[in-house]
């Protein structure tokens, strides 16, 4: 049993470190320590902070192992320096940090081959878990910024799948409770934790995100000049920052658009979802649409409940794994695919798409579940509670799989735009006299 586990946590932490080094060696040096945004850090802090946050949970704390490099723990912790100041940092060359990162990796597969995972930390193996997802978070974080550098393309990747026949339609979901969150996922985060009942009223969710084609339509109706669409911080932020399109957007001169995608200029395609619009636009959208996002609650119901038993899934279509069947997830694709391409990831419900492709946004801000306990560190989750943040949910093209979940919480402030994101809607659905109770 701990011979699996071990070969498991081996196979993910590797899979990991060969998209790090896929996305930090296809640059020059130069670029590596540039700052191709303010709002993001130089892929070789991203590459350093990696293997000090190996340091510490599976060196020093699991291991018990003398630091490898205490002097540098300063310079990438996240909390001590904004993105912004970090190029000026005396950050590791990028020789040094990926000896650096080498280095602890021996260690910790050291460590990992004596594990007996019998403390709280390691118990099913969350500490070694905790750090392939975190690695693979920063991962696509890096190809974020990937996504906003100038320049040729670095990056390939198969074109996403197309489909005929895009679902159009909405699920209705019937009022009741379900089960929230996770109490037995073993490499599930304190904030998906623990699992418990809400009940919900009746609503309806759309069957698939909103698509470029839905999106240019808003558009080209004046959605970015019709303040009365807009609320009103959302408007303020639109006016500020100029927004027009959705990032990574031109106009083609003839009323149609081309998109930017990891420096390769291509038109949008109408039928897949609308990716790199903050939670401001999508809030118009679906004012403008008439409907609303959907809440967090609304979204994981959408995603994991099944009625046949009651229970909630792990993922839409059961409790196995994704694979290229379900899901467009670790970064296989360098963009989504279109809606409907993956017919064997539908939930129980019928909806498409909810894990991979984009990240959705919610309406819902990043708060604790009833019981939540921070574990193993404040700074994961604690301290971005009650925050300017909205909760994402399912995971994009850019997300590995060990980092997406149906109790997956992502969150980010409701003006950034790098994500990998976009939203479905959803509305409320009154009952309807056949649905009443008889008296
Ligand atoms: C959960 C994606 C918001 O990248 O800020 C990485 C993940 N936490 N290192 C982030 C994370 C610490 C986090 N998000
Ligand atoms: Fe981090």
């Amino acid at each position: 049993m701990s011979e699996a586990l071990r070969a498991g946590i081996a196979e993910a932490l590797t899979r990991a470190r060969a998209r790090t080094a896929g996305l930090t060696e296809c640059v020059d040096e130069s670029e590596l320590v540039a700052q191709h945004s303010p709002i993001m850090s130089p892929l070789v802090w991203d590459l350093a902070h990696i293997g000090n946050q190996e340091e510490l949970w599976r060196v020093r704390v699991v291991g018990r192992r003398r630091p490898v490099r205490s002097d540098i723990d300063h310079l990438y912790d996240a909390f001590k320096h904004a993105r912004a100041n970090r190029p000026a940092l005396p950050l590791l060359e990028p020789a040094e940090a990926r000896g650096y990162v080498a280095t602890v990796r021996d260690k910790a597969f050291d460590v990992l081959d004596r594990a007996r995972f019998d403390t709280r930390l390691t118990d099913g193996g969350f500490a070694f878990g905790m750090i392939a997802q975190h690695e693979q978070q920063h991962d696509e974080t890096m190809l974020a910024t990937h996504q906003l550098r100038a320049g040729e393309a670095v990056l390939h990747a198969p074109p996403a799948p197309r489909t005929p026949r895009p679902p159009t339609g909405e699920a209705i979901v019937a009022a009741g409770e379900f089960t929230m969150g996770t109490s037995t996922e073993p490499w599930a985060l304190d904030n998906e934790r623990p699992a418990h009942r809400v009940a919900l009223p009746a609503f309806a969710i759309d069957l698939a995100p909103v698509t470029n084609g839905q999106y240019a339509a808003f558009i080209a109706d004046g959605g970015y000049r019709r303040p009365e669409l807009w609320s009103e911080p959302g408007w303020a932020h639109r006016t500020a920052a100029g927004l027009v399109a959705p990032q990574f957007w031109e106009p083609d001169g003839a009323g149609g658009w081309w998109r930017r995608v990891f420096g390769t200029m291509t038109p949008v395609r109408e039928h897949q979802p609308v990716v790199h619009v903050c939670w401001f636009e999508a809030e118009a959208y679906a004012r403008w649409a008439g409907k609303r996002l959907p809440t967090e609650a609304e979204w994981e119901k959408a995603a994991r409940y099944d009625p046949a038993t009651g229970r909630s899934l792990r993922y839409p279509w059961g409790d196995a794994d994704p694979d290229d069947a379900t899901a467009n997830l670790g970064q296989r694709h360098l963009e989504p695919a279109e809606i409907g391409a993956y017919p064997r990831g539908v939930s129980p419900l019928g909806v498409h798409q909810l894990i991979g492709d984009v990240w959705e946004w919610t309406s819902s801000g990043f708060d604790p579940y009833p019981g939540f306990e921070a574990f193993p560190y404040r700074e994961y989750s604690e301290v971005f509670h009650g925050g300017d943040y909205k909760v994402l949910r399912g995971g994009s093209f850019g997300t590995d799989q060990v980092a997406c979940r149906g109790t997956f919480r992502n969150w980010d402030h409701p003006i950034r735009r790098q994500i990998f994101a976009g939203f479905r809607l959803a509305r409320d659905v009154t009952p309807t006299a056949a649905d009443a109770p008889h008296v």
